[in-house]
């Protein structure tokens, strides 16, 4: 109901009288005054004068539900939406929820993480305050070895939507590292439960330096580590470019259950900065030296060893040459 009356106020040019909100909505004036103060507690600067009505002047500049949802309807992910002012790592809170249960498409949003988490148990720095930090539940009717290709796809949905957003064109480095001028400023983390022939769940955790000051990180990611803000000069819409992303992730899962990862793998070529490069692999405790030349149709990368030896990565950590 909040959101409806947030949507109201939205869609009015001036100020709409109490009384006309609880006629519109089928709700009484004092439910409409209570989620009025609730509003404006969580930063929405709404205008209340006597004899007039309610005017919206501001929205806060956070990832609030009624914000997200807004760009989100009739999404998949602007049903269910959990959002907090800090987690200590969303994709730790929606694999808890997920076991609970929660329907495919929620989606839980932190404005800080305590303890964000990166690939290969690295710690992802997740300040208050101009980051993204998202997780969605997805439920694929698909086995554990098709989970890799959705790192591939939240990789390829990302860079569309920065582009849409930013007019910027991000690399994508295997597997799903986003790159600006070079530098990494959005990682991706997925995680599944399941079976040995059945995914119960996935998770895609998002983390993206969008308005962030590259100046605050701790000094060990400040030379590999970049903004959206520190490329293009200004700040960007956390919200649109939020919500374009989960719209692209949206279109491209259901392009992945309909037709399988083929056009996700080419879509993802199209941005990558891997293919043709000379890299070091490094998995588990093996450093692999060579080309990379293909991905396979899992998603794997396809490396030519300096030694002459072909050989498939499913997972692991790429440096490129000129890095
Ligand atoms: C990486 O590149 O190493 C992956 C980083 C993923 C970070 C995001 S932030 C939101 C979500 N919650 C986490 O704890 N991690 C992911």
């Amino acid at each position: 109901m909040k959101c409806k009356v947030l949507a109201l106020l939205r869609s009015q040019q001036g100020p709409v009288s109490g009384e006309e909100i609880s006629v519109r909505l089928g709700v009484s004036r004092t439910a409409v005054w209570k989620h009025i103060q609730t509003l404006k507690e969580e930063g929405y600067k709404i205008i209340s004068r006597p004899g007039t009505g309610y005017l919206l002047q501001e929205v806060p500049d956070l990832l609030l539900p009624g914000e997200l949802a807004h760009y989100l309807s009739g999404s998949m992910f602007g049903k269910n939406i959990e959002y907090y002012p800090t987690l200590q790592s969303t994709n730790d809170h929606a694999k808890a929820i997920a076991d609970q249960g929660v329907p495919e498409g929620t989606l839980v949003v932190a404005e800080s993480q305590e303890q964000g988490k990166g690939r290969l148990g690295r710690f992802w720095f997740s300040p208050e305050g101009g980051g993204i930090y998202a997780t969605v539940v997805l439920r694929p009717p698909l086995r554990p070895d098709q989970a890799p290709g959705f790192t591939l796809l939240a990789a390829v949905a990302l860079a569309q939507a920065v582009l849409k957003e930013t007019g910027l064109a991000p690399g994508i480095k295997w597997p799903n590292d986003l790159l600006l001028s070079g530098k990494k400023f959005c990682g991706i983390l997925t995680e599944m439960k399941a079976e040995m022939d059945r995914i119960h769940y996935l998770v895609i955790g998002t983390g993206i330096n969008v308005n962030v000051d590259i100046q605050l990180f701790p000094e060990e990611f400040r030379d590999t580590a970049t903004s959206v803000k520190a490329i293009l000069g200004q700040d960007v819409s956390r919200v649109r470019l939020l919500t374009a992303y989960l719209q692209t992730l949206e279109n491209l899962y259901r392009i992945y259950l309909e037709q399988g990862l083929s056009p996700i793998i080419k879509e993802w070529k199209a941005w990558n900065v891997t293919l043709g490069q000379h890299v070091t692999l490094t998995s588990g405790n093996e450093v692999f030296c060579g080309r990379a030349v293909d991905i396979d149709d899992s998603g794997g990368l396809v490396v030519l060893g300096n030694n002459g030896e072909r050989r498939t990565f499913q997972s692991g950590e790429v440096t490129l040459r000129n890095q």
